[in-house]
């Protein structure tokens, strides 16, 4: 029976949750960051580096594999866990999502979107039915449903309409997954940041029955107050016995106030994007290795980080291989920011388990207003 996808609610304190999820390729420990490996790579690392960090899952998109090498020489290679050489659970994401921001290349209908490929401008199509064919076919053990998500700021008609379209689409997702034990398929809420169109879509996804279900359509630039306001209400309208996703979320406290909240599962391009620019993230808050003040600095970047960019350099090394161009300096920085992303979850999973999740948020926050990094 340990074949079959379930989670676990193992403690929770205030709204916050702690759990594990229980695939065939693994267990993934709640609260849970997902890094992204969009195109069957989390750019500048090995995987066995990101399992290093402590990640249990990692996170594909369909949009880009469909396009470049194509779902079906995937399938062909053995499916995209051997293709990328990790053998822990995979989430993807559907494809509309990142069509979307396609803009003018894409045109949707009720049945699906028709888009332009950003790489060459070859023409192609996305329904409910080709997302989860796509999904199946890279092997994917969490499947997101196809969904639609409009463009903020859009009237409440047009949300509607959109949360609705997503709802439909999602009972296709349903029917079009078929019954794939050890394989899941989560729902997407919709309904931007209206309290009663979030009602309907939790209610229509609720109906339909999900193994997990994501809140959709938020840090699409309405800023983290709203985004809280929402997150107020939203997962207490999804089931509690299922994980619950918040997806493309986000910066430190962004993730904290969404698990204090009673978000499961979260994903960001943040850790690894901004790490090969030069950006670190640490428990002081936001450094720029690239500033000139770090030049003749013999620290490491945080010299209580156990991560081998802390252990075994000094901040010059880092400005000067960022400033270099070299490799290294962002492999480093992006090993760097995905172990301490983990960090975090670590401590709050541990927080949350003993009943001190307060405190412990109370000592992020305390920590990053100290300054001095
Ligand atoms: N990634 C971030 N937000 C969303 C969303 O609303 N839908 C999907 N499919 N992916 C997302
Ligand atoms: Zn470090």
């Amino acid at each position: 029976m340990g074949k079959r996808f379930s989670f676990a609610l193992g403690a929770t304190d205030g709204q916050a949750r702690t759990g594990v999820i229980s695939t065939p390729r693994g267990d993934i420990r709640t609260p849970a960051f997902m890094p992204v490996g969009t195109a069957a790579t989390v750019k500048a690392m090995l995987p066995e580096s990101v399992a290093a960090t402590g990640a249990d899952i990692l996170l594909g998109n369909t949009y880009h594999l469909m396009l470049r090498p194509t779902a079906e020489r995937i399938d062909r290679l053995g499916g995209l866990h051997h293709f990328m050489n990790w053998d822990k659970p995979i989430l993807t994401d559907s494809g509309g999502f990142q069509v979307m921001s396609l803009g003018a290349l894409r045109k949707l209908d009720k049945d699906g979107v028709t888009f332009k490929s950003h790489i060459d401008g070859s023409r192609h199509r996305l329904t409910p039915e080709r997302s989860m064919e796509i999904q199946r076919l890279l092997g994917s053990d969490i499947v997101m449903c196809f969904d639609e998500c409009p463009a903020l700021p859009a009237d409440r008609d047009r949300i509607a309409a959109s949360m609705r379209l997503s709802m439909d689409w999602a009972a296709r997702s349903r029917a079009a997954f078929g019954d794939r034990p050890g394989h899941a398929l989560f729902g997407i809420q919709q309904g931007g940041l209206d309290p009663e169109l979030r009602a309907e879509s939790a209610a229509a996804l609720r109906a339909i029955g999900f193994e997990g279900y994501a809140i959709g359509g938020l840090a699409v630039g309405e800023g983290q107050e709203a985004m809280f306001d929402v997150l107020d209400f939203a997962p207490g309208q999804l089931p509690e016995d299922k994980p619950r996703y918040l997806m493309g979320v986000g910066k430190p406290d962004d993730i904290v106030g969404a698990v204090k909240r009673g978000v499961d599962m979260m994903d960001c391009v943040l850790p690894s994007r901004s790490g090969r620019t030069g950006q670190g993230w640490t428990r002081r808050g936001q450094v720029n290795l690239r500033n000139a003040r770090h030049a003749d600095d013999p620290r490491p970047l945080d010299e209580a980080c156990g991560c081998p960019a802390c252990t075994g350099y000094s901040r010059a090394y880092l400005h000067h291989v960022i400033r270099s161009q070299e490799m290294i300096g962002g492999m480093l920085l992006t090993w760097h920011n995905l172990h301490y992303f983990q960090q975090i979850m670590a401590e709050m999973r541990a927080a949350i388990a003993e009943g001190t999740f307060a405190t412990w948020e109370s000592g992020f926050h305390a920590l990053r207003a100290a300054g001095d990094i």
